[in-house]
C-alpha cells in the first residue's frame, strides 16, 4: 500500500485533517505523535512534528523509518518576508533554505552585537528542492486565493525586526519564514523520499497582520482544506 505522511508542527495545524479522516488510529513513536488513516487505498499518516528544526528533523526521520512513506508533505503557517506576501497567501515550497547558517564579524569585549552585519556561513548553506511531481500536484489544487510557487526559509527564529527581515530576504531570497520545512526537506533528501512543503501566510511583521492567535487559527483551517484537496489528487480520488 502506498503511504503519504502529512505533517504539522502544532495541534491546530492537524485538527481539520483529523476531522476529515475521523476513524484513524493515534500512536506514538520515539515520543512523536502519528495518526494513521486511509484514503482511497492509500495509507495517510498525519504527523505532529512539534515546533522547530530539531523536532522536525527527528520526527521526519522517525516517520521515514516507521512508515517508509512514498512522500512527505510538510504544511503549516509562516511569516511573510516581503511586503508582497499577504495574509492567507499559500506558498508551494519549490525549495527551502536554512536561515540559521550565519557567521558574524569579530567583535571584542564591550563592542556589542550587530545582527545586520552577519553573513550567511561560508560553507554548509542548505537549500533543498522539493519533488517536481508534488509541486505540479499542488499547483493543480482548486483554491480561491493566491497560490505562489517559491522559496521557503526556515530556522529556529521568529523574526520581528523589519530591517533584519529585509536583510535576511536579501541574503536568502526566501518568501516566508517557518521553523520546520528545511529540516524536513533535508531528512527526506537524505533518505530519497519525495517531499513538498506548503505554507500559508499567517502573519507578516513588515505589513501586518502581526502575530495573533485567531489569525493563525483561521489560516490553519484554510490551509488544511487545501491540503485535503492535495491528498485527494495524490491518492487518485475523483
Ligand atoms: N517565523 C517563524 N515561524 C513562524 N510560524 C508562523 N509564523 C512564523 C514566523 N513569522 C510557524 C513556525 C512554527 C510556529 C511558530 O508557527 O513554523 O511552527
Amino acid at each position: 500500500m502506498k503511504t503519504i505522511v502529512v505533517q504539522g508542527a502544532v495541534t491546530g495545524e492537524l485538527l481539520e485533517l483529523k476531522r476529515y479522516f475521523p476513524d484513524g488510529i493515534q500512536t506514538e513513536v520515539n515520543g512523536y505523535a502519528f495518526y494513521e488513516t486511509e484514503l482511497n487505498g492509500y495509507k495517510v499518516v498525519v504527523s505532529k512534528t512539534g515546533v522547530g528544526i530539531l523536532n522536525a528533523a527527528i520526527s521526519t526521520m522517525t516517520a521515514i523509518e516507521a512508515y517508509h512513506p512514498d512522500c512527505v508533505i510538510n504544511q503549516g503557517t509562516a511569516g511573510g518576508h516581503t511586503r508582497d506576501m499577504q495574509y492567507g497567501d499559500i506558498v508551494i515550497g519549490a525549495s527551502s533554505v536554512y536561515l540559521n547558517n550565519m557567521r558574524m564579524p569579530l567583535k571584542g569585549p564591550g563592542e556589542g552585537s550587530n545582527a545586520l552585519a552577519w553573513r550567511p556561513g561560508r560553507s554548509n548553506t542548505i537549500e533543498i528542492g522539493a519533488d517536481e511531481r508534488l509541486i505540479e500536484a499542488a499547483k493543480a489544487v482548486l483554491h480561491d486565493g493566491r497560490v505562489i510557487v517559491g522559496k521557503l526559509g526556515a530556522g529556529d527564529i521568529f523574526s520581528r525586526e523589519a530591517d533584519r527581515i529585509d536583510w535576511l530576504h536579501e541574503q536568502m531570497g526566501h518568501l516566508c519564514e517557518d521553523m520546520e520545512s528545511v529540516a524536513v526537506y533535508k531528512a527526506c533528501a537524505a533518505c530519497n523520499v519525495p517531499v513538498l512543503g506548503v505554507r500559508i501566510i499567517s502573519n507578516n511583521e513588515l505589513i501586518g497582520p502581526r502575530d495573533d492567535d485567531e489569525m493563525y487559527r483561521l489560516a490553519q483551517i484554510k490551509l488544511q482544506k487545501f491540503i485535503r484537496k492535495l491528498l485527494g489528487i495524490l491518492c487518485g480520488e475523483e
